[in-house]
């Protein structure tokens, strides 16, 4: 199938309102071509900058969240952290003109008191002045990690008990204070680079989503490859623990 019959195959059917990617395979993206690890990072930018604005002209889905910085990426060598750092940094300054102009409303996930103050200065400038956009929901997931998602709700949870508020916790109620609480649950998780786990991304928002695992390298993964994978996500059947049948 072109890319043009794989679109129209792809819009023929209920498209997922969330797509969450874990964007693995930069290193050996990099490594497989004798460069340097951070040149997989550089790639990998130029492949959420195109899905970014094909998503956004396609009007294909309205939330899109990528996994740039885990809670476990810190033990990675400094060097490599300051660049993907300054990658990020750049990547929003650069390219927030043309994210507020096509309607991007940006998001960051995750602990970020942890991160150089400058990016920190640059990601909340880049929330605030895209705050009123809705074309497409772009979530970059910075210092995030499932298992802090849900420690954060905890302890929401607990401040409101101290103060009073405290109200019966349910499931719904308890969603309401995620750091995620904004946004749908994913519909489908992609991960490329070939692993098949979760790797601490989305554990609460993920108990019903598809999972789609490829070994494309992250820099590899293009247009066609979304589509793919939507494709695949359109064929399954979602009966979120209920009879279909
Ligand atoms: C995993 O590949 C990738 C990362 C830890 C970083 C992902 C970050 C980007 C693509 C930067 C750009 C993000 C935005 C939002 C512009 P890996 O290094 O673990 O690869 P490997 O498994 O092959 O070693």
């Amino acid at each position: 199938m072109s890319l043009s019959e794989l679109l129209s195959a792809v819009r023929a059917r209920p498209l997922p309102q969330h797509v969450a990617v874990i964007m693995d395979g930069n290193g050996r993206w990099a490594k497989a071509r004798g460069l340097p690890r951070t040149e997989g990072h550089r790639q990998g930018a130029l492949v959420v900058e195109r899905l970014t604005r094909f998503v956004g002209e396609e009007r294909l889905f309205p939330y899109l969240t990528v996994f740039a910085f885990s809670t476990e990426n810190w033990g990675r060598p400094k060097e490599e952290l300051e660049f993907l750092f300054a990658l990020l940094d750049g990547f929003i300054r650069d390219k927030l003109g043309e994210l507020a102009a096509r309607g991007v409303r940006l998001r960051v996930l995750g602990a970020v008191d942890r991160l150089p103050a400058s990016l920190r200065r640059t990601l909340a400038a880049a929330v605030e002045e895209t705050k009123g956009n809705d074309a497409l929901h772009l979530s970059v997931a910075l210092n995030f990690g499932g298992r802090w998602e849900i420690v954060e709700g905890v302890k929401r949870a607990m401040a409101m008990a101290r103060e009073g508020k405290a109200t019966a916790l349910s499931e719904d109620a308890f969603r309401k204070l995620l750091p995620t609480a904004e946004l749908p649950d994913p519909d489908l998780i992609i991960r490329s680079g070939g692993e098949q786990r979760l790797s601490n991304f989305f554990l609460w928002g993920a108990a019903y989503a598809e999972l789609y695992f490829t070994p494309t390298l992250w820099p590899d993964f293009d247009e066609e490859a979304l589509l793919r994978a939507i494709h695949d996500f359109q064929g399954r059947k979602r009966n979120f623990g209920q009879v279909t049948a």
